[in-house]
């Protein structure tokens, strides 16, 4: 069993308590990290019951508190031209029951020659059937899709969901030409017996899988050190039947590995092998407040300023000194804290 309190992680010095002025210098903490990656959160809302992400009963935010459209496009503009992102990822909830999900994509793509290089977005599946070609036609780059076990009865009692238009949507992103990533939580008692059968099913349909870590983020309390399955375990029940060597390390939250010679999958280690070092991303919640980190207590709320007619160099301020003050991450507290915010609000 893995104990988050056996990491070790040394943070960085803080070198200063002020954001720096240059109004195009890029997104920076004080802990030496660039931020080029935006996740945006369109809704709270899912069609799913994740045990790893919902509350059992969601209350669902107001609408009148949820960004509008051009809320948000206003403000991934900044994030672009003023602050140096190039990457944005749109999140839920599922993101996919926000009825402009397609026109938000099409108008981020307006944002390509102002310096934005990715669209993408995690989606739970189940609507891309219906939205997979008009997403692709929008200029959605990639997507990454939650699958956490191919039997149904395990499928369902972590998702309360079915697992046939999920793999239904996964095959309908594929037609469309959207190359898309497989997300599998792996919770001790629930799935665990589902990691040969998830990566022989990817490695057929030669489909990127990455394992993640169960994280203390869901909206119940269900996390605990034992519900975790660490990398080491993981990799132990994928040795008993193919041959698997770790590649170099790179910036991406997934360490990857190559399976029996010319394929690969990953494994998303952040409890036993935290990445806060490398953190490059920032989230906006779909009310419009800001969060440096997974893990942060609180947020920086853009929308009240916005709301009220703050200018742009107002906001880049404000969005400048939250993150300027950026805490080291999960690795320096690790486990189950109380927090204001859950995945399903966070996106991820
Ligand atoms: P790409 O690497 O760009 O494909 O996206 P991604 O892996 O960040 O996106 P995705 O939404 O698929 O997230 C996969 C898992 O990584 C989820 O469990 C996320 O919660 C987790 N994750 C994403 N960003 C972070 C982060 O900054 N810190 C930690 N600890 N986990 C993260
Ligand atoms: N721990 C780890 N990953 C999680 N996700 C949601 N909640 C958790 C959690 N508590 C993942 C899902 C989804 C992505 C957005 O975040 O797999 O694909
Ligand atoms: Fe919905 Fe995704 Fe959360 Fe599951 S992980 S409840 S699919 S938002």
């Amino acid at each position: 069993m893995l104990n988050p309190r056996d990491v070790t992680f040394v943070p960085a010095t803080v070198s200063g308590t002020v954001a720096p002025a240059d109004a195009r210098a890029p997104l920076r903490d004080a802990r030496g990290r660039t931020k080029r990656k935006l996740r945006i959160s369109l809704t709270d809302r899912c069609n799913f019951r994740c045990v790893y992400c919902m509350p059992e009963t969601p209350q669902w935010l107001p609408r009148e508190q949820i960004l509008r459209r051009e809320e948000l496009l206003r403000l991934a503009r900044l994030f672009v031209t003023e602050l140096g992102i190039t990457d944005i990822r749109l999140t839920g909830g599922e993101p996919l029951l926000r009825a402009d999900a397609v026109e938000i994509v099409d108008a981020l793509n307006t944002l390509r020659p102002l310096g934005l290089e990715r669209v993408a977005m995690t989606s739970n599946g189940v609507r891309l059937t219906r939205h997979a070609a008009a997403l692709r036609a929008a200029g959605l780059d990639d997507l990454n899709v939650s699958l956490d076990a191919r039997t149904p009865e395990v499928f369902h009692a972590l998702t309360g969901g079915e697992v046939e238009p999920v793999l239904d949507g996964i095959r309908a992103a594929r037609d469309a030409g959207l190359p898309v990533k497989i997300n599998s939580v792996v919770i001790r008692d629930h799935n665990e017996h589902e990691v040969l059968p998830l990566l022989d099913w990817a490695l057929s349909e030669r489909m990127t899988l990455r394992f993640i870590e169960f994280m203390p983020l869901d909206g119940r309390g269900y996390w605990n050190a034992e519900r975790v399955v660490g990398e080491n375990e993981i990799l132990d029940a994928l040795r008993t039947r193919h041959a698997v060597s770790a590649l170099p390390q790179t910036d991406d939250p997934a360490r990857y590995f190559t399976v029996d010679g010319d394929q690969r999958f990953g494994i998303i280690s952040t409890i036993s092998k935290p990445f806060c070092k490398r953190c490059d991303r920032v989230r906006l919640s779909s009310t419009g407040t800001l969060y440096a980190c997974l893990f942060s207590a609180g947020g920086a709320d853009l929308r009240a300023p916005l709301r009220a007619g703050a200018d742009d160099d107002a906001l880049i301020r404000l969005v400048r000194g939250h993150i300027w003050n950026k805490e080291a991450g999960y690795a320096q507290r690790p486990g189950y804290v109380e927090r204001p915010i859950t995945m399903h609000v966070l996106g991820g």
